[in-house]
């Protein structure tokens, strides 16, 4: 089933929660809502369920207006944060509860619950009360019930974030294999953007009730539309830096550059990802140099904060092995020229061709060279 959103507005008073949103969610698409909070994520996910009524625009699924239609109607299963399950009654009875008010036969219920639940690896506690389960298995409950119902469209709205973080980690494995099983249309909020990395189809990033981006995780890394997203996406954050064009030259503190050959209008802001910046100690007079303010084990890699005067601090991503301490002076440089250019109103002017080289044809050698 697919979504389709048109000119959805929804205001709380003076406030403008949703602002004019146009987006089409394909059937069988994972689409996620990432954005910082108050952005308006929740709103727009409660219009699409049916639980807020937008202040203008409409929703359509597989073409058939639904604006007016309550959640019921719409066939949608909302999973929410904080479980929302009732306390008296057994997992088992949480998640058969909405099928016997829908009217579907014993046989087939028991059937649905039991593949379910071998799903979510929860049969041994469907005997359980919602309190004498941990959060894992509640949100597992939770997942299961509204699974059972064979909705047209999931929608979530943060279920991880109440679980620690090796939890957060395997339940987001989990719910991708189950969206690869099944195939549901779903539409998930967070504010988390590596959640949004790893799961998603595609990700809406939205600020102050807008869509800023739309498109795959890996354009929004790569190639963020503006520093909104550049900035929101990715952790830790680019690096950003003042920057200047003289003729041929870009000069960001104490980087310079050549203005690549594509640039149109005039950068004010560099910006670069931390693991395009490279450290070595041994500063030289030549390059540009600065003194470890933090440094992160991190195991795979780790992340060193240089604090580079008369820039502030930067963040470099350095490969696991190359330790450094507080205090040492090191030489910064930046990877084969990787900046992002923005002109003075946020919107990005140039983004680095992508580091795998799938776009353009580079040789093996300097592929090597580089990475
Ligand atoms: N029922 C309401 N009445 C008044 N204002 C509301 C209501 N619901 C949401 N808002 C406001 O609308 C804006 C968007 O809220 P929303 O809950 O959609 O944000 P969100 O992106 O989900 O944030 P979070 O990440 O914190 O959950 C916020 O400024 C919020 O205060
Ligand atoms: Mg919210």
């Amino acid at each position: 089933m697919n979504v389709e959103i048109r000119n959805l507005t929804k205001q709380f008073g003076d406030l403008t929660a949703v602002d004019d949103i146009s987006l089409t969610i394909e059937a069988g698409e994972f689409l996620t809502l990432v954005g910082p909070s108050g952005c308006g994520k929740s709103t727009m996910l409660r219009c699409i369920t049916g639980l807020e009524i937008p202040t203008s625009g409409s929703i359509l699924f597989d073409g058939v207006d639904v604006t007016d239609k309550s959640p019921q109607e719409r066939r949608v299963a909302m999973v929410f944060q904080n479980y929302a399950l009732y306390p008296h009654m057994t997992g088992h009875r949480n998640m058969t509860f909405a099928l016997e008010d829908e009217g579907i036969a014993q046989e087939e219920i028991d059937t649905r619950i039991s593949e379910t639940a071998e799903m979510l690896g929860i049969e041994d506690h469907l005997d359980k009360k919602p309190e004498e389960l941990s959060g894992g298995q509640k949100q597992r409950v939770a997942l299961g019930r509204s699974l059972v119902r064979n909705p047209d469209v999931i929608l979530m709205d943060e279920p991880l974030s109440n679980l620690d973080a090796k939890l957060r980690i395997e339940l987001r494995a989990e719910l991708q294999k189950i969206h690869q099983d099944l195939g549901t249309t779903t539409v998930y909020v967070t504010h988390d953007q590596e959640e949004a990395m790893t799961m998603s189809d595609r990700i809406a990033v939205l600020n102050d009730g807008v869509i800023q981006q739309l498109s795959s995780p890996e354009d929004a890394y790569n190639r963020p539309v503006n520093r909104f997203v550049a900035e929101f996406i990715g952790s830790p954050s680019m690096n950003f830096f003042h920057c200047e064009q003289q003729s041929g030259t870009l000069t960001a503190g104490p980087f310079t550059f050549d203005v690549p050959g594509t640039l149109e209008g005039t950068p004010i802001e560099l910006g670069v990802r931390p693991e395009d910046i490279l450290l070595t100690s041994n500063p030289q007079q030549d390059r540009a140099h600065g003194t470890v303010n933090v440094f992160e084990h991190i195991g795979p890699y780790n992340i060193v904060y240089v604090n580079v005067s008369g820039v502030g601090e930067v963040a470099a991503q350095v490969p696991a092995g190359q330790y450094f301490e507080v205090g040492d002076e090191v030489a910064l440089s930046v990877r084969n020229n990787r900046v992002h250019l923005f002109g003075g109103d946020g919107i990005a002017l140039y983004n680095p061709p992508l580091p795998s080289g799938r776009e353009e044809t580079q040789s093996a050698q300097t592929r090597t060279d580089n990475y």
